[in-house]
């Protein structure tokens, strides 16, 4: 047994940075939730864009939690990151329904999934245990049966679904997927409402905008920004204050580091808090200890980055961040020893990764402490 004790630590760092955060931590996005529901109990399907750490799986979150509070929406959050078969999805999205259903519902489907035959469980040992101890399971069957579940959460009463795929761009490596997806939802439009967020926009395109593909044009889009100034600034004020400190004239060089981009303000504003003392405010001193703690804990990830791009990629975005946003200066391209039709492509490679991203034809390297990063390799 735990015994009760008193916390030790009281005093902790309000901004956290590593995972998805709680409705209450949210910066704006209230507009994209609104928008996210109101497409949902519609009945529209609705694609989430965004790069990387824009807060995808934050928003989701908040979108289910308010589905099930104000519209009565049965949430289910299916993460397929890196899945790479069909016994994969299959696991994935059993184990979410078992995160997610409760009371009586619970136990109609649970007795559903049973007499299928097929050991699909919301207990302890479902699909992905028989996978494991009869290799030659066709995961098949339990997939379409587990596809068809909204139909029997509706023969349960009236209920609506809304079933988010996270990290749907891995959806494009197994083959057929989508096609076997499309087959179950499209009969779904008055039992459930799917959301398919993804980060690659290059891999999101070819399931959602090419012709002939089975998803094609079947979803709303729905895009993530990056935050704005004056959003930030209040939260992160507050914060500060709400923990006995102030954030001082550190806050003017934290917007414009960050550049709006969700995780990083919160990893400088994190960075920042841990130096400054209870009862103190941060100062330009600070702010400059802030950003070298969060570039050297930051350096491991950039270089791993940079070296699974190829050269023409690293070139590239030397170029573009030498440039201050044009890729094609030609002294810079000489200098980098880059010819303008590899640059060319390269910059279309790395719009399709959410590296880049391009606003009135200027060219931005989506996050900007990589773009920092960058930027003392070209100094040397
Ligand atoms: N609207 C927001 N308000 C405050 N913080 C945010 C917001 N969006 C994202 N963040 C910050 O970004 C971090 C990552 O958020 P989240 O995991 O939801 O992003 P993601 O887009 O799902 O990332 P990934 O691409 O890694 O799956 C959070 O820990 C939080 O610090
Ligand atoms: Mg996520």
């Amino acid at each position: 047994m735990y015994a009760r004790v008193t916390p030790v630590i009281v005093d902790v760092n309000p901004f956290i940075y590593s995972r998805p955060v709680s409705p209450e931590e949210i910066i704006d996005r209230d507009g994209e939730t609104a928008a996210l529901l109101r497409h949902a109990v519609g009945g529209h399907f609705v694609r989430l864009y965004a790069p990387r750490k824009y807060g995808k799986t934050t928003l989701l979150k908040r979108a289910l939690a308010d589905g099930v509070r104000n519209e009565g929406l049965i949430p289910v959050l299916v993460d397929l990151y890196r899945v790479g078969s069909l016994a994969d999805v299959t696991i994935r999205i059993e184990r979410a329904y078992a995160r997610h259903l409760r009371g009586s519902l619970r136990d109609r489907i649970e007795a559903f999934l049973q007499r299928t035959g097929l050991g699909l469980s919301l207990g302890a040992y479902g699909i992905g245990a028989r996978i494991q101890t009869t290799p030659s399971t066709d995961p098949l069957a339990a997939l379409h049966a587990l596809l068809d579940l909204p139909l029997r959460l509706d023969e349960s009463g009236s209920f609506r679904a809304l079933i988010a795929f996270d990290e749907f761009q891995d959806v494009g490596r197994i083959d057929g997927l989508d096609g076997l997806l499309r087959s179950h939802i499209q009969h779904q439009g008055d039992v459930a409402s799917y959301v398919f967020a993804g980060s690659e926009p290059g891999l999101m395109r070819r399931l959602f905008e090419t012709r002939g593909r089975p998803l094609y044009e079947s979803a709303v889009p729905l895009r993530l920004g990056r935050l704005a100034d004056a959003d930030i600034a209040a939260h992160v004020a507050d914060r500060f204050v709400a923990t006995g400190r102030g954030v001082g004239e550190a806050l003017g060089p934290l917007l414009e580091a960050a550049e709006g981009h969700p995780q990083r303000t919160i990893l400088l504003a994190h960075h920042l808090w841990e130096r400054v003392p209870s009862g103190a405010a941060a100062t330009l001193d600070t702010w400059r200890e802030t950003h070298d703690a969060a570039m050297n804990e930051l350096d491991g990830e950039f270089d791993a980055q940079w070296r699974r791009i190829h050269a023409s990629e690293q070139k590239t975005l030397r170029s573009i961040v030498a440039g201050g946003g044009s890729p094609y200066r030609q002294a810079i391209l000489d200098r980098l020893q880059l010819e303008k039709p590899t640059a060319q492509s390269a910059v279309r490679r790395l719009l399709d990764s959410a590296d880049l991203e391009v606003d009135a034809r200027r060219y931005r390297v989506v996050d900007p402490l990589f773009a920092d990063w960058i930027r003392r390799i070209d100094a040397g």
